[in-house]
């Protein structure tokens, strides 16, 4: 994993050397175990807070040097806010921020795992552990030049010091493996197209099968053989050869109806013959944000040994102009037997999810599929970078996704769908067109997904706004944010595993 920092739990600590990071609330008091931590320098903190107009506020600090009577060469506070506002998900933000301010010293850091009520739960100290290593990732692989300042990697260690080790180890375990598997995804969209082709992906996938994860490759002969032509249509301008990749993990009952992930995988995305201006083409390297996504939720869950049966699909294109790219007007025949015509080339990603959404439903008959794909410009226009596009079949389905996404943070906003929509997908030619008009443009993608799923109960999340080039935040500094592995991740803990 490219994250340098090393995070453990000691026994909770009184005495520290190196930088020593400690909690208060918004009323500057602290914890019985901190109390006798920050010992003398108590006076120093109570000044500097003073003339630093430091209230404790979430994910503020308060920076200390050479303080006083430690032994410790730094102290930090960090603000935790009003402590009965304090939700789970904050934690996370709080390893982050701490993480933020470790700086690039070489120096050992020490965390009192302590709230000013008290001792931090398992849980709750085992999130600033993920949070620290959420934020300490960083994609510098190619650059051959590390530099000082905001370049240097964070190559530190971090011992949590907490009540009961043992417990915290305990939550922590599940945690540490869904970290794994946002930074997994992370550096899959951050890789650069020419290192990350289909073929190449799917190599990566198959890694899976280390941790026990069935993986199943189809070429390009095997997609011919299933009459997957929405796919190979996009893929058949580009050099690079297509691939479609199953991946399936049966941690729950044996014959228990799985859960189905589908990601959208186009490596890069040059719009195809109707080519993308040049302008910021290179985002366009992050088009496999979902496929990332369930590599690295099965992933996560392969490693944490989820209870639940699972499968992962992922349809992996290059959309290249090229003289046997596909032309706008063609019509290809997908595998569920519909007719497509191709208004534009560059509405592709849904001719790759249609034929793996309609493979997945009818091969594997899930108790419910969630696709995720980097869709549409307009739901960036619509949401921006906070939420990801919900479009949904299923009321149920749709809540627990809503509630999965206000627990970890990862949001979902749902959006209308509708017959009025779907008719504007219609073709004077066939059955139906790759695209619509400008208005609407994100809901009408979702109408065309929702044409192969069948009755299976189906969300769809467009991420074009948050799996990639969203605003830096505590817990992610990288370009490719890693977004729908927690929330996904949490989604299956909450509802679908077997106890
Ligand atoms: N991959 C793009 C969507 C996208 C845009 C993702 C910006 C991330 C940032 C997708 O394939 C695309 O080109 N969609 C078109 C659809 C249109 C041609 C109907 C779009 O959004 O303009
Ligand atoms: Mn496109
Ligand atoms: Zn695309």
């Amino acid at each position: 994993m490219p994250d340098a920092v090393n995070v453990g739990f000691v026994p909770m600590a009184t005495s520290a050397r190196g930088v020593l990071f400690v909690f208060c609330d918004d009323t500057l008091k602290f914890g019985p175990d901190t109390v006798k931590a920050v010992g003398t320098a108590a006076n120093a903190v109570k000044r500097a807070a003073a003339t630093s107009q430091f209230k404790g506020k979430s994910g503020s600090t308060l920076d200390i040097l050479a303080p006083e009577g430690l032994k410790a060469s730094r102290l930090v506070v960090i603000g935790v806010g009003k402590l009965d506002a304090i939700k789970d998900h904050d934690f996370l933000k709080l390893g982050g921020a701490l993480a933020g301010k470790i700086g690039g010293g070489k120096e050992p850091v020490t965390v009192i795992a302590e709230l000013p009520s008290g001792a931090m739960t398992p849980a709750q100290a085992a999130a600033i552990a993920a949070g620290v290593r959420m934020r300490a990732y960083k994609f510098d692989r190619y650059k051959t030049k590390k530099k000082d300042g905001d370049d240097t990697p964070l190559d530190a260690s971090v011992a949590i010091a907490v009540r009961d080790v043992a417990a915290t180890k305990k939550a922590f375990a599940p945690q540490n493996h869904v970290v794994d598997g946002v930074i997994m995804a992370r550096e899959l969209v951050n890789e650069p197209p020419n290192v990350l082709y289909p073929v190449e992906f799917a190599r990566r996938a198959s890694q899976l099968r280390k941790l026990g994860v069935a993986v199943e490759v189809l070429d390009v002969p095997a997609m011919k053989r299933l009459k997957m032509g929405a796919l190979l249509g996009v893929s058949q301008g580009s050099t690079q050869p297509g691939r479609t990749v199953i991946m399936r993990w049966n941690g729950g009952k044996k014959g228990q109806q799985p859960v189905a992930f589908v990601g959208k995988g186009v490596c890069f995305d040059t719009g195809g013959i109707s080519i993308k201006p040049s302008g910021s083409m290179e985002d366009m390297k992050g088009d496999m944000g979902g496929a990332a996504c369930v590599v690295g939720l099965m992933h996560a869950l392969a490693a944490r040994k989820a209870k639940v049966n699972v499968v992962g699909a992922i349809g992996l294109v290059e959309n290249m102009p090229d003289g046997n790219a596909q032309r706008p007007g063609d019509i290809v025949t997908s595998m569920s037997g519909q007719t497509i015509e191709i208004i534009n080339t560059d509405a592709e990603g849904r001719l790759v999810l249609a034929d793996v959404l309609w493979y997945v439903a009818k091969k594997h008959k899930p108790k419910f599929m969630v696709d995720l794909a980097t869709l549409t410009g307009a739901i960036l226009v619509a949401l921006g970078t906070e939420y990801a596009g919900l479009f949904s079949n299923n009321d149920e389905l749709s809540q627990r996704l809503t509630e999965a996404g206000q627990a970890t943070g990862e949001r979902v906003w749902r959006m209308p769908m509708g017959p009025e929509y779907d008719k504007m997908m219609d073709s004077q030619f066939a059955d139906m067109k790759n695209a619509g008009a400008r208005h609407g443009g994100s809901i009408t993608a979702a109408q065309f997904l929702q044409r192969f799923v069948d009755d299976t109960p189906w969300a769809h999340l467009d991420i074009a706004g948050t799996a990639m080039g969203a605003a830096k935040t505590d817990i992610n500094q990288s370009w490719g944010s890693g977004y729908g592995v927690r929330l996904l991740d949490r989604l299956v803990a909450d509802y679908y595993e077997s106890k």
